[in-house]
């Protein structure tokens, strides 16, 4: 056979391929566990850093071992003991049909459609399992993105400690600046509920009047970016509500875990 014969120079490639995608499959299956890892890890550090609890430079695995992750029925309020926060993914809960909840168009605030019926939770206990801060995934749509963060409560559980978003795809510069330390060190302090149980917390359009008496309720808005804060706004008002960790919070209260 001459060597540029075309039998000769399809084998070639055919061999070529065969070999290049015998290694980039090695590499994917090899690197799964990896990154598997890495994922768990960061989502560990979104935690952490949501509490305001992260200290650079400390294993994340050490200190993770002061929170505890539950899973949530969000239907009944109750801790779901039949499934195993490890290996508990809501993303694809929500897609499942067996335990998906299709959100009615009038409630879905946060514009999603449909959520997982059982959330992941994240307890920070201290002594005596006394209840020191809850953290709870939220998201929602913003203007381009589905956005997706961590609050975490006092054990008051209307107290905001920390709020962040760790992942979103808004505009950097506009919508990004939900990610601006400036803007997420309002969120500390501010309350979820006012004394008679109503959901009050918002982003306001604008500045909050630092005078007012519910200012304790509101964060000022991102100028040029209007449709994402409301989008913020929107998705604390559906997860902090009844068709949200309402019951959830209410089954704490009464159960006593937090005093
Ligand atoms: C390229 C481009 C990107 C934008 N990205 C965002 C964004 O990420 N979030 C947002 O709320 N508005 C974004 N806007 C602006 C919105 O279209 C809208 O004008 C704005 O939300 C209104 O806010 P304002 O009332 O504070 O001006 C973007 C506009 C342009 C042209």
């Amino acid at each position: 056979m001459s060597r540029d014969s075309t039998a000769k120079v399809l084998g070639v490639a055919f061999v070529l391929c065969l070999v290049c995608s015998i290694l980039v499959s090695a590499a994917a299956v090899g690197l799964s566990s990896r990154q598997e890892r890495n994922r768990l890890e960061e989502k560990r550090k979104n935690i952490l850093l949501a509490a305001g609890i992260y200290e650079a430079g400390r294993p994340i695995d050490e200190q993770f071992g002061q929170i505890q992750p539950r899973i949530v029925d969000l239907q009944t309020g109750q801790f779901e003991r039949g499934l195993d926060p490890a290996n508990f993914d809501s993303r694809a809960a929500a897609r499942d049909p067996q335990t998906s909840h299709r959100i009615a168009p009038q409630q879905d605030l946060a514009g999603i459609k449909t959520r997982s019926r059982y959330k992941d939770v994240y307890l920070v206990l201290g002594d005596e399992g006394r209840l020191q801060q809850l953290i709870l995934p939220v998201h929602g749509k913003g203007l381009w993105s589905t956005m997706y963060g961590f609050i975490s409560l006092a054990n008051d559980l209307t107290t905001i400690t920390g709020f962040s978003f760790y992942q979103h795809g808004e505009t950097p510069g506009l919508g990004g600046e939900i990610d601006n330390p400036d803007w997420k060190k309002q969120w500390p302090g501010k309350k979820i509920f006012d004394a008679s149980g109503q959901l009050r917390i918002e982003v306001l359009k604008g500045m909050v009047d630092r005078e007012s008496e519910n200012a304790v309720h509101q964060v000022d808005g991102l100028s040029g970016a209007t449709l994402t804060a409301r989008g913020v706004s929107h998705l604390l008002r559906y997860w902090m509500g009844k068709d949200g960790y309402q019951p959830f919070l209410a089954t704490l209260q009464t159960e006593g875990l937090i005093q």
